[in-house]
């Protein structure tokens, strides 16, 4: 009779062994949580697409802020709902628009929790589109095209003023041509030469952005963002973006979003040195709080490895609404 030569089982023989030969650990370290702030009071309201998730009024979000430093996280991601929307987005660089707000209380209250601001202008234009819109209407139909370089412009401004509440570090999501080295020279002229830039470097037009265009309020009201973000099907224009990003001066990159591209996560990681970041995005995140609630699946041990999963891909840094969560479950809470 013939035995197997190689016996695999015996090193996952027990939990202890397991653990000794694990090759990828998540920890607290890893995560960035999302949150989402908005004008008003008394405001802590759940999103209906995206349960467990929430928009907080500046004077709710101290709370949140307290129990993200408490559990270890080591940064928050920020987007903001804004009271007035108009063409240019203007509410998104005015130095006491929400987000600026929500990064200076929470500066003060936390200066070791760090603040990643989204710099985009789709949650703060009444059209929705990420930049500048040049509009036309045929057959009356209205039509759009979002100007690049007028955009960039805009989009520095947002980001110089996110870097004067106390931003510290810029994470730029418009996906426009040069976006990267418009906003490194606005910050530098500015005295910012020392914040960093996560770029949104491989972003892909996607369906899985939903819930969160609900969340933001932000859906594009006419067309689509398939002449800005990328085209799914490609992963070796992945490459050009996250290349051109690095000749600009990216510090991070980042692939957005993470698990229908984990491919992309691993192809970005063995091109290029720099951290690189994979957005969970909120897709994602409803689709797993769905079927749990559901009782379909166990929602911890999915999660975990999920997350464990973008690691294991390449990612260093990951950006999840499940960060909370995920701490908790590390700890065996
Ligand atoms: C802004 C932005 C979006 C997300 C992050 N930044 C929306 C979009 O591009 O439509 C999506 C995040 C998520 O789905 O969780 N441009």
């Amino acid at each position: 009779m013939a035995f197997p030569i190689v016996r695999h089982r015996r090193l996952r023989a027990s939990a202890g062994i397991r653990g000794m030969v694990r090759e990828t650990v998540l920890n607290p370290l890893d995560l960035i949580q999302p949150i989402f702030v908005t004008y008003g009071t008394g405001i802590k309201k759940e999103i209906a697409s995206m349960p467990g998730v929430y928009h907080f009024s500046l004077d709710t979000l101290k709370e949140e802020v307290d129990d993200i430093v408490s559990l270890g996280i080591p940064a928050v991601l920020l987007f903001g709902i804004p009271e007035t929307k108009d063409a240019v987005g203007s509410s998104g660089f005015d130095e006491n628009g929400v987000v600026q707000e929500a990064t200076r209380l929470i500066k003060q209250w936390h200066p070791e929790l760090l603040v990643v601001a989204d710099t985009c202008l789709c949650e703060f234009t009444d059209h929705g589109h990420c930049g500048m819109v040049h509009t036309h209407t045929v057959d009356g139909v209205l039509h759009g095209d979002v100007m690049n370089d007028a955009s960039l412009e805009l989009l520095t401004r947002t980001a110089v003023s996110q870097a004067k509440a106390g931003a510290d570090i810029i994470a730029p999501s418009n996906m426009m041509d040069g976006f990267v080295q418009a906003i490194r020279a606005g910050l530098d002229e500015a005295g910012f030469d020392h914040v960093p830039i996560m770029s949104y470097s491989v972003k892909y037009a996607s369906a899985f952005y939903g819930p969160f265009r609900e969340a933001a309020d932000s859906a594009p009201q006419f067309g689509d963002r398939k002449t800005y973000q990328m085209d799914p099907a490609n992963v070796r224009e992945a490459i050009r973006e996250a290349e051109s990003d690095v000749l600009e001066g990216a510090d991070m990159l980042m692939v957005k979003p993470a698990l229908a591209y984990m491919d992309v996560i691993r192809v970005i990681r063995e091109q290029f040195e720099l951290p690189l970041v994979a957005y969970n995005v909120s897709g994602e995140y409803s689709m797993v709080k769905a079927a749990a609630q559901q009782g379909w699946i166990n929602e911890k041990a999915i999660v975990l490895e999920l997350l464990t999963g973008l690691k294991r891909a390449g990612a260093d840094t990951i950006i999840t609404y499940h960060a909370k969560d995920a701490v908790r479950w590390l700890r065996g809470e």
